[in-house]
């Protein structure tokens, strides 16, 4: 069963600062995924690949094609949904987990990682024990748990977002350079953490440069090039 079908999805910007001159970000995106499927995105820098995950996401609202995703309560294009019908589905079934943390000022690691959960449940000390076990098989100091994670490192943040990404274990995940800052170890514990993820039915659309990962990871790839699917490999 098909989880996600994308067709002739193209996404264009209006440059202002050069006279409204069009780039054209991705040109006629065919492909699907089926459920449970872990999708590597490649291609070189510029290619398309962010844009693509936030035209699913609609952080970016794709200017044709359609992207039909198969919801628990039916299909929806999210192309044409409402922005309500959007929200619902970013709470309850699809997660964008950005390379960078967008960090919120004085909230504790430990509920920075719990919002998504705390969103749709309404135990408290259940979901903090979840994230401090998620942060303790991530490698996260016990010291920073507390901590404002403003101060982190880009590798400690990192880690915050992976794991507020999984927490809520989402029906579909899309993820941006999960393992760009860590070291082998933890590397390797951010691929077990998300084919546990797989194992218990979650999609994934995966962006990253990392071979490794990528080996390791997903079920197939599809590399982009200059806004289009590159078919060679
Ligand atoms: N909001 C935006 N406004 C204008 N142009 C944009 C916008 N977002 C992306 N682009 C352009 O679209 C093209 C694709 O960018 P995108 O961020 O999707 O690439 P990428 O494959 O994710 O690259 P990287 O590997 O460096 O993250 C680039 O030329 C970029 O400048
Ligand atoms: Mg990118």
């Amino acid at each position: 069963m098909n989880i996600l079908e994308v067709t002739n999805l193209s996404k264009e910007f209006k440059l202002h600062m050069l006279n409204n001159k069009k780039l054209a970000a991705l040109k006629n995106i065919h492909f699907s995924m089926k459920q449970g499927e872990i999708i590597g995105l490649t291609g070189k820098s510029g290619s398309g690949k962010s844009s693509l995950m936030k035209c699913i996401y609609r952080t970016y609202l794709a200017s044709s094609g359609a992207i039909v995703y198969l919801s628990q309560k039916g299909s929806i294009d999210l192309v044409q949904a409402t922005e309500h019908e959007i929200i619902a589905l970013r709470k309850n079934e699809i997660t964008y987990c950005s390379q960078f943390l967008s960090v919120i000022p004085r909230v504790s690691a430990i509920d920075v990682v719990c919002e998504t959960i705390f969103k749709v449940n309404t135990d408290k000390e259940l979901a903090r024990t979840k994230a401090k076990m998620l942060l303790e098989q991530l490698g996260l100091a016990t010291d920073l748990w507390d901590a404002f994670p403003v101060t982190f490192s880009g590798g400690e943040q990192q880690r915050i977002n992976i794991a507020r990404a999984i927490i809520s274990e989402p029906r579909f995940l899309l993820i941006d350079e999960p393992t760009a800052s860590l070291d082998s170890k933890t590397k390797d514990v951010v691929i077990d953490l998300l084919l546990d993820l797989k194992a218990k039915g979650t999609s994934i659309l995966c962006i990253s440069h990392d071979e490794y990962t990528l080996e390791k990871l997903v079920d197939r790839r599809l590399n982009l090039h200059l806004g289009k699917i590159d078919h060679t490999n």
